[in-house]
């Protein structure tokens, strides 16, 4: 276990995207049962993006497609652009054809973030999807089993991004925030409901997110979002591949053998 300056992560370097595709695969197909020896159902929070696309896609092919227990798997978003579901820049959309059209799982297995409504309306209705959902642990917030984050090349994690005084909300699982790209409003879980997860896993590929993820890892002063990650009991994990990590002085991650 590599231990890095990020919040005592555990590091992984794939030789590239397909691999890092893979590894993202064989990790939820290893919580979900791991999770499934412990309670009666699994709960995934996910990205939108591109970097997990490739991983989504592989869930509904063998191996994967057949070695998840889809009946006992819950699936909600870390956050969605606020534009309707058959919208090009909609997470809910973009996942709906990479994958829940695909697999054996139902309607009211499935959350997505509301697009079509006003920020405001759609985090207290999204709030109340979760508190319906989830038996409130002892600290009163919903507990995912695991959670899928990517990272922007400007630091931004969900819909938090650098510097938004907004992100820094207490008290709230659910905030609309404005930004990225495409520079919309959207909705995004917070810190506090990120930090009680059972397992957080960023998947991060590109030369492009080298220069974000070595200030990650070599400036604790950066205050960048994935930097106030850290999950209270859960594990984090960094699925990198060999691009994204091209700039880490971290000499002897868990790399592949
Ligand atoms: C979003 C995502 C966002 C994403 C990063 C990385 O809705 O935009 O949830 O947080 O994970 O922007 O995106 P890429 O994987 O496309 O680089």
């Amino acid at each position: 276990m590599k231990e890095s300056i990020v919040n005592k992560g555990h590091i992984t370097v794939a030789a590239d995207a397909a691999e890092l595709a893979r590894k993202g695969a064989e990790l939820f197909c290893q919580m979900a049962k791991e999770t499934l020896e412990r309670q009666g159902y699994f709960a995934v929070a996910i990205s939108g993006g591109s970097t997990p696309r490739a991983m989504y896609r592989l869930l509904s092919q063998e191996p994967y497609m057949s070695a998840i227990p889809w009946q006992q798997t819950h699936i909600f978003w870390v956050d969605e652009r606020m534009v309707p579901a058959d919208h090009p820049a909609s997470n809910y959309g973009t996942t709906k054809k990479d994958l829940i059209e695909k697999i054996p799982i139902s309607g009211d297995q499935i959350f997505p973030m509301p697009g079509h409504m006003n920020p405001e309306e759609a985090s207290s209705e999204y709030q109340t999807k979760l508190e319906t959902f989830f038996i409130k642990t002892a600290n009163n917030y919903p507990v995912f089993d695991l959670i899928l984050l990517g990272i922007g090349s400007d630091g931004h994690t969900a819909s938090l991004f650098p510097g938004d005084p907004s992100a820094e909300t207490r008290g709230k699982w659910v905030i609309s925030t404005k930004g990225g790209n495409p520079d919309v409003f959207r909705l995004t879980l917070t810190f506090e409901i990120f930090n009680q997860a059972r397992c957080i896993c960023f998947l991060v590929s590109g030369k492009e997110k080298a220069l974000v993820m070595k200030t990650l890892f070599e400036d604790p002063n950066a205050q960048l979002p994935p930097q106030k990650i850290r999950p209270a009991r859960g594990k984090l994990i960094w699925l990198l591949d060999t691009s994204a990590a091209s700039l880490l002085t971290v000499n002897n991650y868990a790399s592949e053998e």
